[in-house]
């Protein structure tokens, strides 16, 4: 993309209404703009990050062995009414009536739906384990809506559900969320810590939530500071294995790390007191088991290996994908803007020409364009005719993870500068070396993660 070409409608003044520093920076970087109360427009940039996100997500479910679907946002009242949570779900509901009078209401979650299209189609036992998936907006007219993105009214979410004869069964399914989480907070660069928390308006017993530190976080979060060394990496994991997935939901959740809802000072306390810590954490995610709650009340059952009716075993699992992008800013940005973890940069480098209509400068800026195009990258060109300052302060505002500046001084002596970002490290090198060292760094050409990591192969590609 050539900047002439682009809408970006960056902000040179922090905007009054925005109280933390990723709502800041999406509105200078000109990533949203808001309609109503937490009720956003996505502009382009922003909108790539989101897709992105969204990409990363369905791979790791599909990986996990879920399957992607889709489901309306708008729902009858009918299905609500059946689980007794139209009136229990309270104000935080947007009811709507149609013109026939039904009453309908804009999906806070889709429990009810999923549940109804699972008993309309699956009979047996046989047929599971199911779970099935869908990445959908919804709202929640939440009382405070407030930092942008993070706690909007309409947001975009990943909920899954799962469909299981056991409890045993569903348990396998809930730890299978909890690793195909972990391995997607990292793709993302962010560290997301499972805490157990409190089920709330979902139900049931078993739940832990994903949390982010971060100074700005809503939450309160206690915990032990060795859950902090525990990163996924890059290990294989066989979804299917029962032991494989619970050594993993072992390894991450035995040390202490709770939400204010669920801290126990006195378990706490066991904690030896150099590693007692106190903090706050945005939540990105959070998995569920509640057993039969709804398959009860909406009558979802299987006949079971024995030929009798068997309610099913159900969980729900979901992340954040609109909050993450507030998210990840919030956990890399200098007082200079974004800086975009390579796994989600929206561009995979800016490139900033010193001397628009300088005929050498623009036509080593073209070359470095194609060749980094060729190799399935995507740059930001800066062709703008501006002084190099602020062409400097756009590319830092929207923190695109890499830069190759390009000036009639170094073409001189057949060099670019190639500068990171986050360092700010800057080292002099042949054109041809930017492009390398740019593939080098986004991945081996040939390998199945490096395509992921492109994002030349999206989603639609395992729908
Ligand atoms: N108002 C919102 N704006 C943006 N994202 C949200 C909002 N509410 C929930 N989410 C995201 O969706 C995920 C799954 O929804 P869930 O039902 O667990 O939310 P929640 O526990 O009610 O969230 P919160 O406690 O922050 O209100 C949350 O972990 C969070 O990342
Ligand atoms: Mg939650």
């Amino acid at each position: 993309m050539r900047l002439t070409r682009y809408f970006l409608p960056v902000l040179r003044e922090n905007p009054a209404e925005a109280q933390i520093v990723s709502h800041r920076l999406m509105l200078r970087a000109g990533m949203i703009k808001q309609n109503a109360a937490g009720i956003y427009s996505w502009l382009p940039l922003g909108f790539k990050v989101l897709r992105k996100l969204e990409n990363i997500v369905h791979e790791e479910q599909v990986r996990a062995g879920h399957i992607p679907m889709l489901m309306p946002t708008l729902q009858s009242a009918d299905l609500w009414r059946e689980s007794g949570r139209y009136d229990a779900y309270g104000p935080e509901m947007l009811r709507i009536r149609d013109r026939q009078d039904r009453d309908m209401l804009y999906g806070p979650t889709n429990e009810e739906m999923i549940t109804d299209i699972f008993r309309s189609h699956v009979g047996s036992y046989k047929d599971l384990p199911l779970t099935l998936y869908h990445i959908q907006w919804k709202f929640r007219d939440e009382m405070r809506p407030r930092f942008g993105v993070m706690r909007g009214r309409e947001f975009f979410m990943k909920d899954g559900y799962n469909f299981d004869l056991t409890k045993e069964d569903a348990l396998h399914a809930y730890n299978r969320h909890l690793v195909s989480y972990l391995r997607t907070y990292e793709r993302m660069g962010l560290q997301a810590i499972p805490m157990r928390a409190d089920s709330g308006p979902i139900g049931g017993d078993d739940t832990h939530e994903f949390l982010v530190l971060a100074e700005t976080g809503e939450s309160e979060v206690f915990y032990d500071s060795a859950v902090t060394d525990l990163t996924f990496g890059d290990r294989e994991i066989d979804y299917d294995s029962v032991e494989q997935c619970a050594a993993i939901m072992e390894e991450f959740t035995t040390k202490y790390a709770r939400t204010d809802e669920t801290h126990d000072p006195a378990l706490f306390d066991q904690i030896p007191e150099a590693r007692r810590r106190t903090a706050r954490g945005i939540e990105v995610g959070q998995i569920f088991y509640f057993g039969t709650k709804y398959s009860d009340a909406m009558g979802a059952t299987v006949q079971g290996p024995d030929g009798k009716p068997t309610p099913v075993h159900m969980g729900s699992h979901g992340i954040g994908v609109s909050r993450l992008v507030g998210a990840i800013i919030e956990a890399s940005h200098d007082d200079k803007g974004i800086i975009w973890p390579e796994g989600v940069t929206p561009y995979h480098c800016g490139i900033v020409n010193l001397k628009q209509g300088d005929a050498e400068a623009d036509a080593a800026c073209d070359a470095l364009y194609q060749s980094l195009t060729a190799l399935g990258l995507e740059p930001l060109y800066d062709d703008r005719d501006e002084r190099a300052g602020g062409k400097f302060a756009t590319m830092d505002l929207i923190g695109l993870p890499w830069r190759i500046t390009v000036g009639p001084r170094g073409l001189k002596n057949g060099v670019v500068e190639l500068t990171s970002r986050r360092t700010g490290d800057s080292q002099e090198l042949p054109p041809e070396e930017a492009v390398k060292k740019i593939a080098e760094i986004y991945g081996d050409m040939h390998s199945s993660e490096h395509v992921q990591m492109m994002g030349t192969r999206s989603f639609h590609t395992y729908i």
